[in-house]
């Protein structure tokens, strides 16, 4: 979603700034725009512009601002008004002395607005954040930072901010709620950014700031207050990932590079996690009689963490024999789950700062459960909400269609649900054992699937003129047909529906002529059969035939049109194998169309609004 960073220091400004938001482009934008205190008049300038960046970089070069080492800048994923230029933050108060940007939505601001209007303040744009600008004004008594202090008091919703004053044109103000924020502490200068890529090259030493907390940051300082105005003392993060792993390394894509990456996520994940025979998770902080004494669990999460979520059901309940329902974060809190201190969560986010899943976790610990998280970003606003952090640490992940998060997500439910099938005699030792030795192989046949990625990219090619997809799946891979679906239509825009195989016959079997085309799973499983038996109804209908089978399986060649082999593995663990396929079918029909594979159309990385 909305991105933003911003500048003090002794470097020409609208370089940082520009160069800090094409790294943050990954999050999804409409608009852009930046604002800066002019060096040699202390007044404020802005330029902003619809499209790409490349469009607000032209308009800089045909219009260039003056000298100036402070500003504020933004990518605006559209919420409240057009994606146009009017709208494009930053945003002026009346007399122009401040500049705002700002991530999140002010849920009270036609309340806000209706009375700044009735007290003289002119509002241009249709956006709910030029409240934030009006607001600061009325409150303006020649101290910026306690204007932002009591004009925010009034906003009801979620917000990061980042403002600029001309009356004090050596100061960066920045204050979130509920919308990540960081500080970026460099020699001489310092930055504030939404998320840590937009900064990695320029500085390691990060503050998170907390839900709660204003920064008044200056070139050599940064003072942290609570919206109370108790001065803390911030916590300085030195973060870990190298700014390589921002970089496409020689791919043509992120998403691309994220997937082969994947062998390399499962293997540190297994490294991390298993030793000899024993797993260890490490940052769960519950003891061995916390995790005995859960009688049912609750697994919450958005999108593709949603789908891991589905098969870690399966897993969990197939070694523990624990209860588990799976919600879309979306949906939890408005139906009344039933919730004890029996009950434990598990949210799941790649970033960690989904508005939804955030507000699932909320609802859940007010009716006394217990929260896991399973994450990948470092210090989010979700490790922070809960009581224990399973960190993926699959690297920055940068496509906007999750990948090598999503495996690392499902590679820590099996680590989880064999932990917890230890305390019940669901499996067997012998099969527990099993389990792990065979998930320690799963990293080596990734290899053996992406080989197969030019045969993947020709079946793509020949399909992609299917104006719709149904994936089918069973059992434990029913959820991975939900993400096939997902990941072909986010990032190439066809239809794409997944179901379970057997539902098939009481609705989607109706899409089915020569027009159709079905991806099948149909690895060896003991659904394999009736998988086939789904796979002739299909042909039966002149539908066209994608199927994802087992090494070694002639059978299915017979039913298919098109067959992509996957290593044969224990049932359980296919799901970790099937994602890549999938994954690079989907690739390779966006490639083929001409899409925008790392940054689809109306979709943000991070869904930091509700
Ligand atoms: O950061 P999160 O894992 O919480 O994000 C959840 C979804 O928004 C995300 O998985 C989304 O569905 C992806 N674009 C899927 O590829």
């Amino acid at each position: 979603m909305c991105g933003i960073i911003g500048y003090i220091g002794s470097k020409q400004a609208i370089p940082v700034l520009l160069d800090g938001l094409k790294k943050l482009e990954y999050r999804g934008y409409d608009s852009s725009g930046v604002g800066i205190v002019c060096s040699s008049t202390h007044k404020l300038d802005l330029r902003k512009m619809h499209g790409k960046i490349h469009n607000l970089e032209k308009l800089i070069k045909d219009k260039p601002v003056g000298q100036s080492s402070v500003g504020i800048s933004h990518t605006r994923w559209a919420t409240h008004g057009a994606p146009n230029k009017v709208n494009a933050h930053p945003h002026f108060d009346c007399s122009k002395k401040i500049l705002v940007v700002h991530n999140g939505i002010i849920e009270n601001y036609e309340d806000l607005k209706r009375t700044l209007i009735q007290k003289g303040h002119k509002f241009v744009s249709e956006t709910d954040t030029e409240v934030i600008s009006h607001l600061i004004e009325q409150n303006y008594n020649g101290d910026i930072f306690e204007a932002v202090k009591k004009g925010i008091r009034h906003l009801r919703g979620a917000f990061a901010l980042g403002v600029i004053c001309s009356d004090d044109p050596e100061k960066l103000v920045a204050a979130r709620v509920g919308s990540p924020l960081i500080v970026g502490i460099g020699n001489g200068e310092n930055f504030i950014a939404s998320d840590v890529p937009a900064i990695i090259d320029k500085t390691k030493k990060i503050i998170y700031l907390k839900d709660g907390e204003i920064a008044t940051i200056t070139r050599q300082e940064v003072l942290v207050h609570t919206f109370a105005g108790k001065q803390v003392k911030p916590k300085v993060n030195i973060v870990k990932f190298d700014v390589d792993a921002v970089k496409k390394q020689g791919y043509a894509h992120f998403m691309l590079k994220e997937i082969h990456e994947q062998p390399e996520v499962l293997a540190k994940i297994i490294k991390e996690r298993i030793h000899g025979n024993r797993i260890s998770l490490d940052g769960l902080k519950l003891t061995e009689k916390q995790l005995k004494a859960f009688k049912n669990i609750y697994i919450v999460a958005c999108g593709t963490a949603y789908h891991a979520g589905l098969v870690g059901k399966y897993v969990i309940e197939k070694l523990a024999s624990i209860p588990v329902s799976v919600d879309a974060a979306s949906e939890f809190r408005y139906r009344d789950p039933i919730i004890d201190n029996k009950t434990l969560i598990i949210a799941i986010s790649q970033s960690g700062e989904t508005a939804d899943t955030l507000a699932a976790v909320r609802e859940a610990r007010s009716k006394g459960a217990k929260i896991i998280s399973i994450c990948n970003v470092v210090g989010s606003s979700l490790s922070r909400d809960s009581d224990g952090i399973l960190y993926t640490h699959a690297g920055p992940e940068i496509g906007v269609a999750s990948t090598k998060a999503y495996i690392a997500q499902i590679a820590m439910l099996y680590l989880l649900a064999l932990k917890l099938s230890s305390h019940t005699d669901k499996i067997s030792e012998r099969a527990r054992l099993e389990i792990i030795k065979e998930l320690k192989t799963i990293p080596s046949l990734y290899k053996d699937i992406l080989k197969t990625k030019g045969l993947i990219s020709k079946i793509a090619k020949k399909n992609s003129h299917f104006g719709c997809f149904l994936f089918l799946g069973r059992n434990i891979n029913y959820p991975s047909a939900l993400e096939g679906a997902l990941k072909l239509k986010e990032i190439s825009y066809i239809p794409a529906e997944g179901y379970a195989a057997g539902e098939m016959k009481h609705g989607p079997i109706a899409l089915i002529d020569e027009y159709r085309a079905v991806v099948c799973i149909a690895v060896q499983s003991p659904t394999y059969e009736k998988m086939i038996s789904n796979i002739q109804e299909i042909r039966a209908r002149k539908g066209k035939i994608i199927a994802i089978a087992t090494q070694g399986d002639q059978t299915i060649k017979k039913h298919s049109n098109h067959v992509v082999y996957v290593p044969r593995t224990l049932d359980l663990l296919t799901p970790l194998l099937v994602a890549l396929p999938l994954q690079l079918f989907a690739y390779y029909v966006s490639v083929g169309l001409g899409c925008d594979v790392d940054q689809p159309r109306n979709l943000a990385k991070s869904v930091t609004v509700e």
